[in-house]
């Protein structure tokens, strides 16, 4: 059996459904939503692509530089993008990236992440407890 007249739109039909991913992924950026970020001004400890596919390994490489080996100097990190050093602590990344939910948690939530380091790590974005002298010690006396 040859359906002369279906061989033209199965064709078609065919190259339709293949090149869909390709078109989709070229259009995705102009059309979809990408993270908004706030980004500080100067330079992030390493190249800024570099960070963004690796952040999670450096800052996995320095907790164990510094849990392991801080007594040995294993705080001070050096960058292979512009020599400096910086102090092994994800506090480090606060010095400059002010706001954790204008930056990290932009990102996290896109890709729907929640890194569960800030269960015990400070970030800036805390709320922190007022707390207003002994006087306030009496409320819970009187
Ligand atoms: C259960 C609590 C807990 C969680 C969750 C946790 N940490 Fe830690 N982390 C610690 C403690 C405790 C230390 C040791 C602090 C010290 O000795 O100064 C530490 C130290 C570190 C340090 C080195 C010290 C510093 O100043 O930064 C890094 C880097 C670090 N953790 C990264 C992470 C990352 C990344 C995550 C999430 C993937 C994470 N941690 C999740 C408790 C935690
Ligand atoms: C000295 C200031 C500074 C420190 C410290 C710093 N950053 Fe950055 N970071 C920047 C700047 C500035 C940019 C934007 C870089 C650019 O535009 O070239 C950036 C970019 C990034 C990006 C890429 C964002 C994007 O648009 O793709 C990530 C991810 C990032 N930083 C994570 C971190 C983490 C995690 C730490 C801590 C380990 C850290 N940064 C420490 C200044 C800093
Ligand atoms: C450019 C987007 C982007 C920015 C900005 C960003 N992240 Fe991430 N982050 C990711 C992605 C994507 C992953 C997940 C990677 C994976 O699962 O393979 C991730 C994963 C992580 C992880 C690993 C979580 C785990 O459980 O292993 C940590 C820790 C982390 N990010 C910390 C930060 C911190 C701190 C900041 C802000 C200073 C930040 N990130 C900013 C995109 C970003």
């Amino acid at each position: 059996m040859y359906h002369k007249q279906y061989v033209i739109p199965l064709i078609l039909i065919f190259l339709l459904g293949f090149f869909t991913p390709y078109w989709y992924n070229a259009m995705a950026g102009k059309l979809g939503y990408t993270p908004s970020l706030k980004e500080p001004s100067g330079e992030c400890v390493e190249n800024k692509d570099w960070m963004a596919a690796n952040h999670m390994l450096l800052l996995q490489q320095w907790r164990t530089q510094a849990i392991r080996y801080g007594a040995e100097g294993g705080r001070i990190y050096h960058s292979f993008t512009n020599g400096k050093e910086y102090h092994a602590s994800i506090n480090t990344c606060w010095s400059c990236h002010t706001d954790k939910t204008q930056f990290c948690d932009q990102c996290h939530n896109y890709v729907g992440i929640q890194p569960e380091c800030w269960d015990c790590h400070y970030t800036p974005s805390i709320e922190k407890p007022k707390y207003t002298g002994v006087n306030e010690l009496s409320k819970y006396f009187s």
